[in-house]
């Protein structure tokens, strides 16, 4: 029997409200539920929560700025200084330092965005008009590839149960592999003309963990340049520290045209999400007289932006980018044991976003690892590992030995 009228995001609206966890405190990497028990948060949340849950630094400067400003659009013809501040910092930690920022509260809204001024500056290079679109509005797609759960995101998701069931969804969309360089190409050379751009994450998140392989991002950056494509990042997990550096761009050498970011960068104290343009494509959308038709009614909120701008100094403060490689390099260690005494699979990821491969169904792992007080994501073969960065090294090892005995214990 239900008992609330809340319907839960990718769950069983016939779930009863009773039989979820209810979390009523955070702090650091802890959680409690409302029984008392504590939780080790082994995925910061959901991939996001970078600097740890409850830092005054980011309370003091949401509540400076509730004091001030609580909401006010940045519609034309208005502005405010949280929301530029928040985008220069952005954009300062970006391969796009003279870029610009678009600024929205949720991933699904950020690849949207990437989208539309994909297709956007594609119909301004190529010509289209109302009338008669330029034919060159194909997003490339990749199998594994998790892009939210809006139109654009949806129809973007190599992740084909989430696409089912919707009708029909955005028309060009074309999907290659995830790791086939070769597929790719011949997918360019079928349709490069009419390609619009390519997106991906630069390691598949919500797909399983997925690092690029040797060459693979390189050898997209190559097909895009050579049919005119432009190349998207999603970044959603990605930025903010988590693979060892700024951005997934920065720890794989290979720069995109746009990147979406969302969740590290206010590690979810405030929806902030948004996307970096490059130079080329702001001097596209800086042309006399054009007008950019796109954006949401809390585009540039300034309680998202201050709860950004103290999250990013947060990161860099405490040098928590370089953390996500230490973190890293704890958890390999503890993997490769554990691979060892055939406890695993095996194991991949970067930085502070790992996944361990095991033998048999990761979901039921995950629920017997809540039992035991961590809270991690298992799909298929693979458990997710995405903890705070600001993880100590004794809340790890708890949570490295809870994965070992649980495993060695069935
Ligand atoms: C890579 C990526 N893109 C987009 C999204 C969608 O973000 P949101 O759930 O905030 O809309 C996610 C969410 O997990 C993601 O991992």
């Amino acid at each position: 029997m239900t008992n609330s009228a809340l319907l839960h995001s990718f769950s069983m609206p016939a779930k009863a409200e009773s039989d979820f966890i209810n979390i009523v405190r955070a702090e650091g990497s802890s959680l409690w539920d409302d029984t008392g028990k504590r939780y080790i948060d082994g995925l910061a949340s959901l991939w996001y929560c970078q600097v740890g849950h409850g830092r005054p630094e980011l309370l003091d400067a949401m509540r400076a700025q509730m004091e001030q400003l609580v909401s006010f659009h940045t519609f034309d013809p208005f502005t405010n200084g949280p929301a530029g501040e928040v985008a220069d910092l952005i954009a300062s930690k970006s391969p796009h330092p003279d870029g610009r920022v678009f600024l929205g509260c949720s991933g699904s809204e950020a690849v949207d965005s990437a989208l539309k001024i994909a297709r956007l500056v594609q119909q301004r290079r190529h010509g289209g008009t109302v009338a008669e679109p330029a034919d060159r509005q194909i997003i490339v797609r990749r199998t594994r590839g998790y892009h939210g759960t809006n139109f654009g995101g949806t129809t973007a998701q190599g992740l084909h149960l989430n696409r089912e069931g919707y009708g029909d969804l955005v028309p060009h969309f074309v999907e290659i592999p995830g790791d086939d360089i070769e597929a790719a190409a011949s997918v360019f050379a079928e349709h490069g003309e009419r390609i619009a751009a390519l997106i991906t994450e630069p390691i598949q998140g919500a797909g399983g963990v997925h690092p690029p392989v040797e060459g693979y991002l390189e050898g997209l950056r190559r097909l895009c340049d050579q049919n005119g494509s432009l190349l998207i990042f999603d970044e959603v997990i990605c930025g903010f520290g988590r693979t060892g550096s700024w951005f997934g761009s920065q720890t794989f050498g290979v720069t995109p045209d746009m990147m979406t970011f969302a969740k590290g960068v206010s590690s979810g104290y405030q929806p902030l999400s948004g996307v970096i343009v490059s130079r080329e494509i702001s001097d596209e959308l800086e042309s006399p007289e054009f007008l950019l038709r796109h954006g949401y009614t809390y585009s540039g909120h300034p309680m998202s932006a201050a709860a950004g701008i103290a999250n990013i100094n947060v990161i860099e403060n405490e040098g928590l980018v370089d953390r996500a490689n230490r973190i890293g390099e704890r958890i390999t260690a503890a993997a490769s044991a554990m691979q060892a005494d055939g406890l695993i699979t095996g194991f991949r990821g970067a930085g502070a976003l790992w996944a361990l491969t095991v033998d048999g169904d990761a979901a039921e792992l995950k629920s017997r690892l809540i039992e035991d007080g961590l809270v991690l994501r298992g799909v298929d073969d693979w458990l997710a590992i995405c903890p705070p960065l600001v993880i100590s090294d004794a809340d790890l090892d708890e949570m490295l030995d809870i994965i070992q005995a649980r495993l060695q214990n069935g």
